[in-house]
């Protein structure tokens, strides 16, 4: 393994993939330069609660809850749309703490989900060839050769658009609205007449009869914060690396480096290479990380990652995310389990399925069927019981909105259904109600 001494820019003597080669060197350079300079967006002491929540889940006392857009937008940065997302997120978090009895830590795939790795750097339509649509940092969605061109300026309006996005999330957490108190408002008008929105309410209906309870005993959200507060946390994949590296900052308290762009990084399943520059750089910061694991994955790779993410092998550093996809997750977790039981490596698992369950539906939609999402989920749940670890946590691709992106779930979205509201500029996710089944049923799974 190459060894070097870690800096904040050491990553640019490693090989970095999925990288942008912007047009203009000299005005990306002056972008860079002023990122460098801007307030950071999460302080350190931010990361290392959400590391120690994350330990509590290691041990089976919590469960991590991350969700969000696939690729979010610029132009859906509105209070609307953020407060729909902290919504769906609430209600799922509330669904699993009371009906499934843990803590949940909420962790948005938002505020900095900007940038995507691409399978192919060219998108073919009709025969003509554009480069691809790489996420809002570096180009737009439209299939013209003017938007498909990287600009660095995107790099600012990133910083601005997730500066803007956490500004109004605080607010919403801390300003009374995620307060327990709420859980009714949290439910959205399509929601409410079906199955999912009523079993909502009826769980509600107990949250409002214990809090009532709450006060007569004199528990009020003066001497109780933690009721009517929220601690929500924000985390994208640290894909640009020029980015990740202007946000980085020492802490005045610890000394230590802290990627200042989220709470949490991951690393995806492209560019988790052993010798990357990804790992590189990931490796010499303290937020919490995680990394996704496909099914292309060597064990001893991964055996390797983990000890170079995580020397001390600490309580919290660490979270799997295995994305395997419903007909390979059995012939890949039980191994990759005992693996690290074997080293003795700390780890969270965390389960997302849906990257490994996509698929061309005859339409010509990129889709994902929500029995397959929900089959791998519980063989998550499954194996992890049967290997005697832990089940900590669940990733997914969701919106509050009432989109038509994914396959099946309650109200039987089917092919001919997805033209209907089919919104993501990269995967299809899951809608408002497709999001409360699943976490019904997770619920029970937690209870199991
Ligand atoms: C993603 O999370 O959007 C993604 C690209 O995932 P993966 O790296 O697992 O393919
Ligand atoms: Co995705």
């Amino acid at each position: 393994m190459k060894k070097s001494v870690w800096g904040k820019d050491s990553w640019k003597t490693f090989t970095a993939k999925q990288q942008v080669d912007w047009p203009d060197k000299d005005y990306s350079n002056k972008i860079i330069s002023r990122l460098t300079t801007l307030p950071p967006l999460v302080f350190a002491g931010e990361c290392r609660s959400l590391k120690s929540e994350i330990a509590l889940a290691q041990q089976g006392k919590a469960f991590l809850l991350q969700g969000g857009d696939c690729a979010e937008e610029f132009q859906k940065c509105t209070a609307i749309s953020i407060r729909e997302t902290l919504k769906i997120i609430l209600q799922m978090a509330v669904i699993m703490t009371y009906a499934g009895e843990k803590h949940v830590i909420k962790l948005g795939r938002i505020a900095g989900q900007y940038a995507k790795p691409r399978s192919s750097p060219i998108e073919k339509i009709n025969g003509r060839e554009l480069p691809s649509y790489r996420g809002d940092m570096v180009n737009s969605i439209e299939f013209t050769p003017e938007a498909r061109k990287p600009d660095a300026g995107r790099l600012l309006e990133s910083y601005f658009h997730s500066a803007a996005t956490l500004n109004i999330l605080r607010a919403f957490t801390k300003g009374g609205y995620a307060s327990l108190d709420k859980v009714h408002s949290w439910n959205q008008e399509f929601v409410l007449p079906s199955k999912e929105g009523k079993s909502y309410e009826k769980l509600a209906e107990e949250i409002d009869k214990a809090l009532k309870l709450m006060k007569i005993i004199g528990i009020t959200p003066k001497n109780a914060p933690q009721v009517w507060e929220v601690m929500f946390y924000t985390s994208h994949e640290a894909l640009l690396l020029e980015y990740e590296e202007a946000l980085t900052r020492k802490d005045s308290l610890t000394d230590q480096w802290y990627d200042c762009s989220a709470h949490l990084l991951w690393i995806g399943d492209r560019t988790r290479d052993l010798d990357g520059a990804h790992v590189e750089f990931l490796s010499g910061v303290h937020n919490p990380l995680g990394f996704k694991i496909g099914p292309s994955h060597k064990i001893d790779d991964i055996i390797r990652l983990v000890e170079k993410l995580n020397p001390e092998n600490d309580w919290g550093r660490i979270t799997l995310i295995t994305r395997f996809g419903k007909d390979k997750i059995k012939d890949h977790l039980p191994g990759l389990i005992q693996a690290i039981e074997k080293e003795g490596l700390r780890v969270l698992w965390s389960c997302d399925p849906m990257h490994g369950n996509t698929y061309l539906a005859k339409s010509n939609y990129k889709t994902r069927n929500f029995q397959d999402i929900l089959s791998e989920i519980k063989d998550f749940f499954h194996i992890h019981r049967s290997e005697g670890t832990i089940p900590g946590g669940a990733h997914f691709e969701l919106t509050g909105d009432n989109v038509t992106e994914c396959i099946g779930g309650a109200e039987k979205i089917e092919d001919h259904h997805l033209k209907n509201n089919y919104a993501t500029t990269c995967d299809p996710r899951l809608n408002g109600k497709q999001s409360l089944e699943l976490a019904f049923l997770i619920s029970s799974l937690l209870k199991e």
